[in-house]
């Protein structure tokens, strides 16, 4: 959510801060801006739009110089204008912000008080100004930096470029994640390695409340006690090559292709296959002590959470509550002593769950986290690290951090399960029999692929959509609907199928189409009577099971998608597929932006 990247550089940098923001633009792509140090001068371009405005603003009025700045933009405060685009700047202090400055509107008044005036709806414009009055009074850059960060309240990752110094940039951080990497004669400010990669993989990760001054030679980090530090440097396994499209038309069909090799690459790490064994990390807390566990994340990464409380409840036998994110803190939980609090996040770095995950770590919780970025804000704070190896997930649309995240969340429901001993070395066997098998099921899955593009046509016209399930293909039912709004702008709701009588079969007409996720199992005649009911009110069905399924229930339905026969425990990860390549290929037919879908973007750093 906003990308920004800074470079102190030997030669001419703005054709590389592009690049930069090329890499960063699942972040935001409202607007983008560049602003070099050069002559004496803050050189400042900006485009609203995606960044090719930008690139079509610098061919031909380029922005010179070997120091600068840049940010794409997700609009917070401020529509996604020119006017509004970042850098923010006044005649001494560029900046770029990732974050929200929460008491922006009594810094503005004060500073409007005191004659200065604003070009831009921006909170991120009052910290331009409040620096630069200190530039403006004397301060040296250092010192105007360190008054100013008290003052301001939210979550920031800034870069600060100053007119009257081309030789170093500042850097701070707080809520927003900010990174340093470490060049041949030159370094860098970035949100994410990922926006570094093609230019170092030595990588240092500021501590919350760090603040940095970055010179060609390196830099100096600070606390946020204003002492000096030193952080570890890391060499971050982001190479360039991981984020490029290859031969795919989108990101989004890319990663949910890549699904069965980073599943079985996740799955490697939590399973011996040769033992039939689960094999998660060490842990020095007592896990079959754990009596209750909180479940928090955000959209995608929470239905993942909802299939795994059926997972944590059916093998283990351990009560699950579990909530979104942005509602967890607010309604100020009961949290057990000695519980067990678990985040789901493919980023690491979403606030919410990241403002969840310390809420509960202050209220003595053990804090277990799913993430796909090994060294995000999450990962660092947690007390269990269980990293997915989905490899970077570029499009907005989540697909393969979800499917990684219900393996991990199988393998440490399977391992809860046995150290509470509520499963036999019988049953752990046959669990990793059934998680083997995963990757095998998703390539049969996705060799659907074809026979959904054809199908598309029949959704695209809809208005709305409605999908069922039971049991875990409940949440996959919402994560179905999810992928289709958010990337076709078609409405849709997934239901619990069980609960359509009560309401929302009212919605049903020719209309609307329903896709029914009912794979063979405990569950199925339940969802088919279900099914038969929407039929019954003339409700066009789209039926998602497999061969046995289809031939029970498939007949009079508008179109079936056959999936393979799984067991129920893969068959979460399996039913991902179809609902992934259906809301692709709707959208391709509609013709909207899959990978950078209007509104949205990945890695939401604001509450
Ligand atoms: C939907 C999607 C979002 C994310 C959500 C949480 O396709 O990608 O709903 O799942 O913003 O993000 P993370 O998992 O990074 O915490």
């Amino acid at each position: 959510m906003c990308g920004i990247i800074g470079i102190v550089g030997k030669e001419a940098v703005s054709d590389r801060l592009v690049d930069g923001l090329k890499r960063m633009e699942y972040r935001g792509y409202d607007s983008a801006g560049v602003c070099t140090v050069h002559g004496g001068q803050l050189v400042r371009r900006r485009a609203e739009g995606k960044l090719a405005n930008l690139v079509q603003v610098l061919k031909s009025d380029d922005a010179p110089g070997n120091i600068g700045i840049a940010h794409t933009r997700w609009a917070t405060h401020g529509a996604p204008t020119t006017s509004n685009a970042h850098p923010h700047a006044t005649q001494e202090v560029a900046l770029v912000h990732n974050g929200i400055i929460e008491n922006f509107k009594q810094l503005r008044d004060e500073l409007t008080a005191r004659g200065r005036t604003f070009e831009s709806e921006t909170d991120t414009e009052v910290v331009a100004h409040l620096v630069s009055e200190q530039v403006e009074a004397g301060l040296a850059p250092a010192d105007a930096v360190k008054a100013v960060l008290p003052r301001l309240r939210g979550a920031f990752a800034l870069a600060i470029a100053f007119r009257q110094f081309p030789d170093f940039l500042i850097g701070a951080r707080l809520g927003s994640p900010l990174v340093v990497g470490y060049g041949d004669g030159e370094t860098y400010l970035g949100s994410d390695a990922l926006a570094l990669a093609p230019l170092t993989q030595k990588i240092a990760y500021l501590d919350e409340g760090d603040w940095v001054i970055v010179t060609r030679e390196g830099a100096q980090i600070y606390d946020k006690d204003n002492n000096p530090v030193t952080r570890e440097i890391t060499t971050s396994g982001v190479s360039a090559a991981a984020i490029e499209k290859g031969n795919y038309r989108h990101y989004m069909q890319k990663e949910i292709f890549e699904q069965p090799t980073v599943v079985a690459q996740t799955l490697s790490s939590y399973i011996r296959p040769l033992e039939q064994t689960v094999a998660l990390p060490q842990m020095d807390f007592d896990l079959a002590g754990v009596k209750r566990i909180t479940i928090v994340a955000c959209g995608t990464s929470y239905y993942a959470g909802m299939v795994a409380k059926y997972w944590f409840e059916t093998f283990a036998r351990v009560p699950v509550d579990i909530d979104v994110a942005s509602e967890f803190r607010y309604r100020d939980p009961v949290l057990e002593e000695g519980g067990l609090a678990l985040f789901i996040s493919q980023s690491g770095e979403t606030a919410d769950t990241l403002a969840a995950l310390r809420h509960c770590k202050e209220q003595g919780q053990t804090i277990a986290v799913v993430v796909n970025v090994p060294t995000s804000s999450m990962a660092r704070e947690a007390d269990l690290l269980l990293p997915t190896h989905a490899g970077p997930e570029i499009g907005v649309a989540s697909t393969k951090a979800f499917t990684c995240q219900l393996a991990v969340l199988a393998a440490l429901a399977a391992h809860l399960a046995l150290v509470k001993g509520k499963l036999s070395a019988e049953q752990e066997r046959e669990i990793v029999r059934h998680l083997i098998e995963a990757p095998a099921a998703l390539n049969a899955a996705l060799a659907h692929d074809e026979d959904i593009a054809a199908m598309a046509h029949l959704i695209a016209p809809a208005r709305d959509v409605l999908y069922l399930g039971r049991g875990p293909d409940y949440p996959l039912a919402m994560e179905g609907a999810l992928k289709l709004k958010e990337i076709s702008y078609i409405h849709a709701e997934g239901y619990a199928s069980g609960e359509m009588k009560h309401g929302p079969i009212a919605l049903i007409d020719e209309a609307v189409p329903v896709i029914v996720l009912a794979p063979s199992g405990p569950l199925f005649e339940k969802t088919v009577s279900n099914m038969q009911e929407v039929r019954a009110r003339g409700g066009k069905v789209v039926l998602i099971s497999d061969a046995e399924g289809i031939e029970e229930a498939g007949e009079g339905c508008l179109a079936t998608i056959e999936m393979p026969s799984v067991h129920p425990l893969i068959a979460p990860l399996v039913y991902a597929v179809p609902v992934q390549l259906l809301a692709y290929h709707v959208a391709c037919a509609k013709g909207t932006d899959v990978d950078q879908p209007r509104n949205l973007a990945k890695s939401v750093t604001v509450e």
